[in-house]
């Protein structure tokens, strides 16, 4: 049995993480799930986005599943609870898929996830405001190796490296470590100032199969790539650290929404798909069964229909035709279409 930790969060966060769990539960029964309480609520309750013993008992899971909080910018002394996790539990490596869902295409949005602008290292004064960009040569080389390692194991010959480093330092440090290490793998570096990237992003974006690029740029590059998936209600993606990983939708908590039971709960069970294949068990059965689902099922608001959360839930639940355990092995690695690579297994 696996333990998975299950922080549902604030707003849509707890509809949709119910959802992926049901989702979940359908394909596989070797995993528990254990509850913790995180978020804006809970920093209200006790000064902390997350209690500290429960941040202990998360660190000895196998996994985590994460819906959405709150990040509000004008209350004092709130630090974000993905932001606390990120730390606290070292995801250096997130990985956002965009998927076209009609046409069975995905940009992979590599960011580094612990550096650059969010090192969290800053002085302030009076007269200034300081926040230092920090790249170290160990943070750079395990993001690009993670990044290279998905590309290899996906068969891409290139990968896109997103940088400033016609104007920063930092960057024209990544870039070096980038690069000799691409070369090291045989791999192509596509390489794009990050202004004039976004015009191309925006207008011819599957020609890119994995982006990778530092903390804030990639913090903004995939928001605007989510434009792609036609919803950002759609995206998944994994936060990696060496022990442990941690599973999201990229959406927030939709405080306008939540409650209404019309959630998109795609992007949640996406991320229990990636949360399966990081386990070794079947998270391509939920892709499957997503892509089958959207191309005839009713959809939920933001992508046009009327459907509540739970037909979603029940439509791709429904299209999980087969009992993977009765499949024969041979056979399901000829169809493994979306299974991540053995990289990215914990
Ligand atoms: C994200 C979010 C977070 C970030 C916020 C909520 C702190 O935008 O996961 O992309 O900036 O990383
Ligand atoms: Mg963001």
């Amino acid at each position: 049995m696996y333990r998975v930790a299950v922080i549902k969060g604030d707003g849509i966060g707890v509809e949709v993480t119910n959802a992926a769990m049901e989702v979940m539960r359908a394909v596989t029964d070797k995993i528990d799930f254990v509850e913790f309480e995180g978020g804006f609520e809970v920093f209200k309750k006790f000064g902390v986005p997350i209690r500290e013993e429960d941040l202990e008992e998360i660190k000895k899971m196998d996994a985590v599943l994460f819906g959405a909080t709150s990040t509000p910018f004008n209350v004092p002394n709130y630090k974000s609870l993905i932001l606390t996790l990120r730390k606290e539990l070292n995801l250096y490596a997130n990985l956002r898929i965009i998927p076209d869902l009609w046409r069975d295409r995905e940009i992979y949005i590599v960011r580094e996830n612990s550096e650059g602008l969010y090192s969290g290292v800053y002085r302030a004064t009076n007269e200034r405001a300081i926040d230092f960009r920090i790249i170290t040569r160990g943070g750079a080389e395990k993001i690009a190796r993670f990044a290279l390692g998905l590309a290899k194991e996906r068969n891409f010959k290139e990968i896109t490296f997103v940088h400033k480093a016609n104007v920063l330092r930092g960057d024209r440090f990544f870039r070096k470590i980038v690069l000799s290490l691409a070369e090291r793998e045989g791999i192509k570096v596509n390489e794009k100032i990050v202004d004039s990237f976004t015009i191309e992003l925006v207008r011819k974006p599957w020609q890119h199969k994995v982006i990778l690029s530092e903390n804030l740029f990639g913090d903004i590059l995939s928001d605007l790539a989510s434009i792609h998936a036609k919803s950002i209600g759609v995206i998944p993606s994994g936060n990696y650290g060496e022990e442990i990983a941690l599973f999201e939708p990229i959406h927030g908590s939709a405080p306008d929404i939540a409650g209404k039971g019309i959630a998109n709960p795609i992007g949640a069970v996406l991320s229990g798909a990636m949360l399966l294949d990081y386990l070794g068990l079947d998270g391509w059965v939920i892709w499957n069964a997503v892509k089958s689902y959207v191309k005839k099922g009713n959809l939920t608001p933001d992508l046009g229909g009327n459907a509540m959360t739970v037909d979603v839930v029940n439509g791709i639940i429904s299209e999980l035709e087969i009992d993977p355990i009765e499949w024969d092995e041979l056979w399901v690695d000829e169809i493994r279409i979306n299974t991540l690579p053995t990289l990215f297994m914990k």
